[in-house]
């Protein structure tokens, strides 16, 4: 194993950094930019049962150096359309490991697109989204309670041997009881967070910048609450006694201090988001300042540092 490799329930990735679902497509515009091999994993689009147009527009507010808001509502092609094309598409584009992101609208909805990714060899992990605020029926309505998020976990743990990592939403008042509930409904792992719920407003025309009002902050201004909950879902998990269930880190990661830092909360990997939209170079940078950053601190393999402040 390298210095950088990582580990999340037994599929190694040559180093923790990933595009998070939603900011890397399914990866054909960022191969523009650079070869993707030098990524630990690709988390591709939340692909959902049926094709998804999304919600009307406008859909992103910009919020300076801070961020973004996001409603764009899991504009998919459907998952028949993914594994036909644009997973075999990825596949020629990259080598490395593949997470399928999957949302759904109602449990069998989470089953169906789960069970037929199981039977899918291109795909390592599946990381089930409970945590989208841009739609209604579903998405976060599963991951704003502990019962919820494990029963869509007991569901897709059922039709799937792939490590099934459950995607959570910061919009919740106490984090911990949720991750353990779907930890005890047999999640190997968990991402953690999705975007935080906010909303701009367009000061001349007095209206809401996006048109369903309310939308997903996400970006740098989240990363000390991402941060947070990181290490109060890593701390919740070590005092529940659960020690085999990694942690995803995501939200407002931007740099490789950054991944350092979410590392030392407690994730065992780390998501890099909204940053792919601003500089779409961005996890390739990340990762080649790495080396240089854990010489600075004296971190001979990443994989030690991993929850060294949980
Ligand atoms: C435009 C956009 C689309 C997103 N779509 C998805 C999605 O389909 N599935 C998902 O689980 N998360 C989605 N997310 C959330 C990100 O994966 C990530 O959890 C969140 O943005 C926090 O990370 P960041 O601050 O690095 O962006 C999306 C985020 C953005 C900005």
């Amino acid at each position: 194993m390298n210095m950088m490799s990582v580990i999340l329930s037994g599929v190694e990735l040559a180093n923790p950094v990933i595009p998070a679902s939603g900011t890397f497509g399914f990866g054909e515009e960022m191969s523009g930019w650079y070869d993707l091999n030098c990524l630990g994993a690709i988390s591709f689009k939340g692909t959902t049962r049926e094709a998804r147009y999304g919600n009307p527009l406008p859909r992103i507010a910009e919020c300076g150096n801070y961020g973004m808001i996001n409603a764009v509502g899991l504009q998919n092609p459907g998952i028949e359309e993914v594994l036909k094309n644009q997973l075999p598409r990825l596949r020629e584009l990259y080598k490395g490991v593949i997470i399928a992101n999957v949302s759904g609208f109602s449990v069998e909805d989470y089953r169906y697109v789960c069970g037929l990714l199981d039977s899918e060899e291109r795909v390592s992990l599946i990381e089930v989204n409970v945590s989208c605020p841009n739609v209604h029926n579903g998405g976060m309505a599963f991951g704003t309670t502990a019962e919820a998020a494990a029963e869509v976990t007991r569901a897709v743990r059922a039709v799937t041997k792939k490590p099934v990592y459950m995607k959570l939403s910061p919009n919740v008042t106490d984090i911990v009881p949720i991750a353990c509930a779907c930890a005890d409904a047999g999640a190997d792992g968990l991402c953690l967070i999705n975007t935080v719920l906010g909303m701009r407003i367009d000061i001349r025309r007095r209206m809401p910048v996006i048109a369903n009002r309310y939308g997903g902050y996400s970006g740098k201004g989240i990363f000390p609450i991402s941060l947070r909950m990181v290490n109060q879902v890593a701390r919740g998990l070590l005092q529940a006694g659960y020690e085999q269930v990694p942690i995803i880190g995501c939200g407002g990661v931007e740099t490789a201090e950054d991944v350092i830092e979410m590392m030392m909360a407690g994730a065992s990997a780390v998501e890099v988001g909204a940053a792919n939209l601003r500089n779409p170079m961005v996890c390739k940078e990340i990762i080649e300042r790495l080396p240089e950053v854990m010489r600075e601190l004296g971190i001979a393999e990443l994989r030690e540092i991993v929850g060294a402040c949980a």
